[in-house]
C-alpha cells in the first residue's frame, strides 16, 4: 500500500476506533513500522471460553489486517477439548501439564479445534475477512513424537514449519492454525501439541516481527500477584525454579525466551480481550509482559 493512501485509511480507520488526537499520532508509526510484517498471536483456549472477549479482540485482528499488518492466528481449546471429553465419558488425564492424548481424543481434539477455528473465523467474516484453516486436513506444522516412555500417547513437539505454505496463501485470507500437527515422518499420523508450541515454532521459522501470547491473566504475575512489565532469561528462569510461574505459564513463557533466542524481535504475554491486541501494537506503552535478553555482564 502507498504510504499517502495507508496513512489516510489508518487516520480513518484509527479515528472510528476512538485511537484519536495524541492516541493517534502515537500510532502511526507503529503502522508504518509494522505494515507488511508478520505477527503471530496465539489466543489461548482461556480467552476463547469467555465468549463476550471474541468480538473485540477479532475487531483488533481484522483492523490490523487492513492496514497491511499481517496477522497469524494460532489457538488452543484445552478447556473446550476436556468438556468435549467428558460429555463422551472420557476423563481428562494429564502428566506434567501434558494432556494424555489416545487415538481416541486426537480425533476429538480435531474436531473441537476445527470448531473453534471456524469461531474464530465467522467472526472474521463478519468483518469482510476471509481466512484459511491450517490443521489436521492442511498440515502446516510437523511434529516428532514425544518419548514413548512418558506414556502421553500422541503428543508431540513441533520441529517444521511450511512456510511457503504462509508466504503462497492469498494475502487476503488470515491463517488459523490450530494444534493438531502433522508427523515430521510424513505419514498421516498426527500429534497432539500445546498451542503456545505450535506458535513458538511459526512464529520462528518465518521469523515473525512479534510472537504474543494471549491467555487469561494480564501477564507474569509475581509471588504478590503483581504484573512484571520486563522479565529477563535469568529472572523466568528463577521463577520457574521457585514456583511462582507454574502450570500453564510455563510453556508460555519457554516459548517466549525460545523465540527471541530465535531472532523473533519482541514476544509478549497479554491478557486477551478489550483491544489489548491493538494497544500492545500501537501504543508506546504496551501491556502484559515482554521478555528481553539479559543485560550482559549483569
Ligand atoms: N506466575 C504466573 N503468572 C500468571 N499466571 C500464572 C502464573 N503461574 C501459573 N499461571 C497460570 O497460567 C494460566 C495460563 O495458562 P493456561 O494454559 O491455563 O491458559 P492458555 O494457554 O491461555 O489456554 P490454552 O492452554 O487452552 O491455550 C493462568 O490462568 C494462571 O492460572
Ligand atoms: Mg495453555
Amino acid at each position: 500500500m502507498p504510504e499517502l493512501v495507508l496513512l489516510r485509511t489508518a487516520r480513518q480507520l484509527l479515528k472510528e476506533h476512538d485511537f484519536d488526537g495524541p492516541k493517534l499520532r502515537e500510532a502511526i508509526p507503529y503502522i508504518t513500522k509494522f505494515q507488511g510484517k508478520k505477527i503471530v498471536l496465539k489466543i489461548g483456549g482461556s480467552v476463547l471460553d469467555d465468549l463476550s472477549q471474541i468480538p473485540a479482540l477479532i475487531d483488533d485482528v481484522a483492523f490490523l489486517k487492513r492496514l497491511g499488518i499481517r496477522v497469524i492466528l494460532v489457538h488452543g481449546g484445552a478447556k473446550q477439548l476436556s468438556r468435549r471429553m467428558e460429555e463422551v465419558g472420557l476423563k481428562p488425564q494429564s502428566i506434567n501439564g501434558l494432556r494424555v492424548t489416545t487415538a481416541e481424543v486426537l480425533e476429538l481434539a480435531a474436531e473441537v479445534f476445527t470448531g473453534i477455528s471456524d469461531l474464530i473465523g465467522g467472526e472474521l467474516k463478519k468483518h469482510g475477512v476471509r481466512y484459511h484453516r491450517f490443521g489436521r486436513e492442511d498440515v502446516l506444522v510437523r511434529s516428532t513424537r514425544m518419548d514413548p516412555a512418558l506414556g502421553l500417547g500422541f503428543v508431540g513437539n513441533p520441529v517444521a514449519v511450511d512456510v511457503t505454505k504462509l508466504d503462497d496463501l492469498d494475502e487476503e485470507l488470515v491463517p488459523i492454525v490450530s494444534a493438531v500437527t502433522g508427523s515430521v515422518d510424513g505419514d498421516a499420523t498426527c500429534f497432539n501439541v500445546n498451542a503456545d508450541d505450535v506458535a513458538g515454532a511459526i512464529a520462528e521459522a518465518i521469523p515473525a516481527e512479534k510472537l504474543i501470547l494471549m491467555t487469561d491473566v494480564k501477564g507474569v504475575l509475581d509471588e504478590n500477584g503483581t504484573l512484571l512489565s520486563t522479565l529477563t532469561f535469568s529472572q523466568t528462569e528463577a521463577m520457574i525454579a521457585s514456583g511462582v510461574i507454574a502450570g500453564g505459564m510455563i510453556p508460555k513463557v519457554r516459548t517466549c525466551l525460545d523465540a527471541l533466542e530465535a531472532g523473533v524481535t519482541k514476544c509478549h504475554i497479554i491478557l486477551g480481550g478489550a483491544h489489548s491486541f491493538m494497544d500492545e501494537i500501537l501504543t508506546d506503552r504496551g501491556v502484559g509482559t515482554e521478555f528481553v535478553a539479559d543485560v550482559s555482564g549483569g
